[in-house]
């Protein structure tokens, strides 16, 4: 297959784009500064870039402002705009193709349901965010952003292409930069103790599961829609910080407190929302499709990620 990935070159990308070539088939990474001018875009406006579209068999779109920032309403702006602008300028460019790809894979994201301590959100009855109150109202902009980012692939007009929203858990992986490399950086200080009371559950899901899981999507010509890209046994944070530390070897970790999370969040540039909304959201649809998980738990997905990460063993070089 050739697959053109716009935003493949952010931690995502760079394990699926690694994945897949290793699987044999053809990547082609879509970017604001990628060498191959022929690829290059600025996420906006249509060029030549739109010419890899053209009769490739697939797209995998992760391309938007990172998430990993203060959300203060500039940035949340860039979010929102970077997400809506680039999923329109694509499905214009898979508008206008000849051959138009099969499909198109959409990034999205588990933040667009609830916060919750309740039951798993799935993909049929799971209920999407609105304001909760004691929550700041900032909370609700980032479901907005990704209602919005969704309805931008719903809206093109693409009637020869499959089309699929993924709402992405934290995608843990061995690689530097990522969440999981965060996260180690924390225990390894002695600060992976629980978060905000830890009661909020995490969504989260493996590269490896998360990669085979869109070699799924790739070819299963029968799903559209919305999946959810997330392991099957979310867990409270307090239990998730726990089989991390486990997994590290580190005993003790310092619970990361109201207050001590705010200014953590403010030295380190980013927001206290990643960590403190509750996503309780599972995979209805993959199980559905039989897809089975090589990490459907946390406790030993993490033993298995410590070891990569000290080995230094990722999929985005795996080709
Ligand atoms: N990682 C996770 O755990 C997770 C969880 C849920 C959802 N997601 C979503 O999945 C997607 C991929 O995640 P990721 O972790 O790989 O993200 P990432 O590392 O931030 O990479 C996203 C890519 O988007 C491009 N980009 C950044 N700003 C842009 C802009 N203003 N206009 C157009 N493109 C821009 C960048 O590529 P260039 O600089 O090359 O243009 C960047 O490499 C993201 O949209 C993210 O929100 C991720």
């Amino acid at each position: 297959m050739r697959v053109v990935m716009p935003g493949g070159t952010g931690q995502i990308g760079m394990f699926i784009a690694g994945w897949l070539r290793s699987q044999g088939h053809t990547v082609q990474v879509i970017g604001r500064s990628v060498e191959d001018p022929a690829l290059r875009w600025d996420g906006r406006t249509l060029g030549p870039w739109a010419d890899a579209i053209d009769g490739a068999d697939a797209v995998v779109n992760l391309a938007g402002r990172t998430v990993n920032c203060r959300y203060h309403w500039r940035n949340l702006n860039q979010m929102m705009n970077s997400r809506v602008e680039s999923a329109m300028v694509l499905g214009e460019a898979i508008a206008r193709a000849k051959h138009p790809p099969r499909v198109w894979l959409q990034a999205s994201t588990a933040t667009i349901y609830a916060h919750t301590f309740g039951e798993p959100h799935t993909e049929a009855d799971g209920v999407l965010g609105s304001h909760t109150p004691g929550r700041p109202p900032y909370w609700t902009y980032s479901v907005n952003i990704a209602r919005s980012w969704e309805l931008a692939m719903r809206q093109a007009d693409t009637p020869h292409t499959r089309r699929v929203a993924m709402r992405f858990g934290f995608a843990m992986s061995p690689d530097p930069g990522g969440i999981f490399d965060w996260l180690m950086w924390l225990v390894n200080r002695g600060l992976g103790g629980p978060f905000y009371g830890g009661q909020q559950y995490v969504s989260w899901i493996v590269d490896i599961d998360l990669a085979r899981a869109i070699g799924l999507l790739l070819e299963a010509d029968h799903v559209d829609g919305v999946v959810n890209l997330t392991a099957p046994e979310p867990v409270p944070n307090r239990d998730f910080m726990r089989a991390l530390r486990h997994a590290a070897g580190v005993p003790v970790g310092i619970p990361v407190v109201p207050g001590m999370a705010e200014l953590g969040a403010l030295m380190l540039g980013t927001d206290v929302e990643l960590m403190r909304k509750s996503r309780r959201v599972v995979p209805a649809r993959l199980t559905q499709e039989g897809f089975a998980f090589e990490h459907p738990s946390w406790p030993d997905a993490a033993v298995d990620l410590v070891k990569r990460w000290r080995a230094g063993d990722r999929l985005s070089t795996a080709a």
